[in-house]
């Protein structure tokens, strides 16, 4: 009998703590702040992309950009997963809030990759003076997706 209290407890803090997030930040719908997020991602990263590919000509100063792109929108979708945002229009698995220390550590891993790119590629002449730090950043991304996004 004890254990469900503590959980319900630590389950009701944690509402609290999010009560009191929402009324510092602006009041927009979270499921919809952090996809805006992820399509700014999807934006600076894929561009990045296509001239790993060799899709697009390899530009030194537009690849540098979009890498400190990344690292300005890397700390930002993480807010934006407060308690009961696992309802809706939303591919994010419930393993999210069971396992938030799981998903602190995709995260935080996602952040240092990619602001080791941002370095890399502030200095990079070639593309591949890139290229490993671009694939060990993407592989962040699926790694999280793999464990946390629904597909
Ligand atoms: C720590 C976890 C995590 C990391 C790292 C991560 N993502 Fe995601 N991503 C998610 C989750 C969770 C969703 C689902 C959000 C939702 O639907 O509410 C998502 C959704 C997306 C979407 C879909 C947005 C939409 O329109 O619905 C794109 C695109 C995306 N991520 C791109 C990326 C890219 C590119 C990277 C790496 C540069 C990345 N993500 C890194 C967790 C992560």
């Amino acid at each position: 009998m004890n254990k469900p209290l503590t959980l319900a407890a630590i389950l009701l803090a944690g509402l609290s703590l999010t009560a009191h997030a929402a009324t510092a930040a602006p009041a927009k719908d979270p499921i919809q702040a952090r996809k805006h997020v992820f399509k700014e991602y999807k934006k600076s990263f894929g561009a990045m992309g296509d001239m790993v590919k060799g899709k697009t000509a390899w530009n030194k100063d537009e690849f540098a950009k979009y890498a400190a792109n990344m690292e300005t929108l890397s700390s930002q979708p993480w807010q934006y997963f407060p308690a009961g945002s696992d309802k809706g229009k939303t591919e994010a698995r419930a393993e999210i809030w069971t396992k938030p220390a799981e998903f602190k550590k995709q995260a935080d891993s996602h952040q240092a990759k990619i602001a080791e790119l941002a370095k890399v590629a502030a200095t990079a002449t070639t593309l591949a003076d890139v290229k490993p730090a671009f694939g060990a950043a993407g592989q962040t991304c699926k790694a999280c997706h793999d464990q946390f996004k629904k597909d």
